[in-house]
């Protein structure tokens, strides 16, 4: 269960941080593809720090639930690498691409195998097997983010489902373009609907920095118990190095020096192997669909205490 310190090391740090974020004149432009989120306003800023027991700090909105679009992305391949192990890497790549998330223009040359499973084919992909494996892929997600996070009310946003669905087109044509190939198991309209509702759910820095706890703690679940191998928990986290900030992780590289990966809600999640995991919230996007001020909280993070994987 987690704790809600308000002094320690971290928490002058993270006022410190809001106080910089505050005082940014760049905030970026909320996601406007998805109808649901341009109302966000830029200003509101969150950041939760959670170490590996479980205590969490904050600052700002950082109780604030929001929409975790991609961020899902990182448990969905957590819970299918679980079941299935290796077997998902001849269905998904693990090269960064590159290319926007939601780009199309590798997937032909590349006979339907999504570059990684970040990338929005590659997320449809890992959705897709997790279905398969356990029925109702959103629903085992939700199950997984409310029992790490000890916040049983986390639930999917339904306006937000349905507006990714109206303005689905996209995703759609990804789907059915990898069921051409072979590379999706069940129907792409079942499948839109699980990937849609995944990334409706609404969580808050708090809950989600206390959900990545597993990456921290080398596979380890809150309650103790083992979700992954070492091995693969370290996969995951070369992987959102590499692959989570889409045509930008090498800048997201340089500048945080952690793994991390970014939703278009505006929330970032970021791992210290063996320390501890951030969230951060900021509605206002750059043009490759990271948060502007997430990345720069997360930039001083890392500077200011030195924790980094490099
Ligand atoms: O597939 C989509 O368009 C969204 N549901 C998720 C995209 C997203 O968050 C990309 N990340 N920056």
């Amino acid at each position: 269960m987690a704790t809600m310190a308000s002094s320690h090391t971290f928490q002058p740090l993270l006022h410190r941080i809001a106080a910089e974020i505050e005082s940014m004149p760049v905030r970026g432009r909320p996601a406007d593809y998805i109808p649901a989120l341009a109302a966000c306003d830029p200003h509101r800023f969150g950041m939760a720090v959670a170490e590996l027991d479980g205590t969490v700090y904050g600052v700002g909105d950082w109780r604030q639930p929001f929409s975790t679009q991609s961020v899902s992305k990182v448990f969905t391949l957590a819970l299918d690498l679980a079941l299935e192990g290796d077997t998902l890497w001849e269905h998904v790549g693990r090269e960064p691409s590159g290319n926007p998330f939601n780009s199309l223009v590798q997937l032909e040359y590349e006979n339907g195998i999504p570059r990684n499973p970040f990338i929005n084919a590659g997320a449809l992909v890992v959705t897709d097997r997790l279905h398969t494996r356990t029925g109702d892929a959103a629903g085992a997600l939700l199950e997984f983010l409310r029992a790490e996070s000890g916040n049983a009310g986390l639930a999917v946003d339904k306006g937000v489902a349905a507006s990714e669905s109206a303005h689905g087109d996209r995703n759609a044509a990804l789907g059915h373009f990898m069921a051409s190939y072979g590379n999706i198991g069940n129907p792409v309209p079942v499948l839109l609907d699980q990937y849609f509702r995944q990334c409706s759910i609404e969580a808050s820095c708090a809950d989600l920095a206390l959900a990545t706890g597993f990456l921290a703690r080398h596979g380890v679940r809150a309650d103790g118990t083992r979700l992954m191998t070492r091995s693969q928990a370290k996969q995951i986290n070369a992987i959102m190095l590499t692959c989570g900030t889409y045509d930008a992780a090498g800048d997201f590289a340089y500048r945080v020096g952690l793994p991390g990966k970014s939703g278009v809600g505006g929330g970032i999640i970021a791992v210290v192997p063996g320390h501890c995991t951030l969230c951060v919230w900021g509605p206002g996007l750059d043009e490759r669909g990271n948060s502007v001020t997430g990345v720069a909280a997360l930039d001083r993070f890392t500077t200011l205490t030195g924790l980094s994987v490099f």
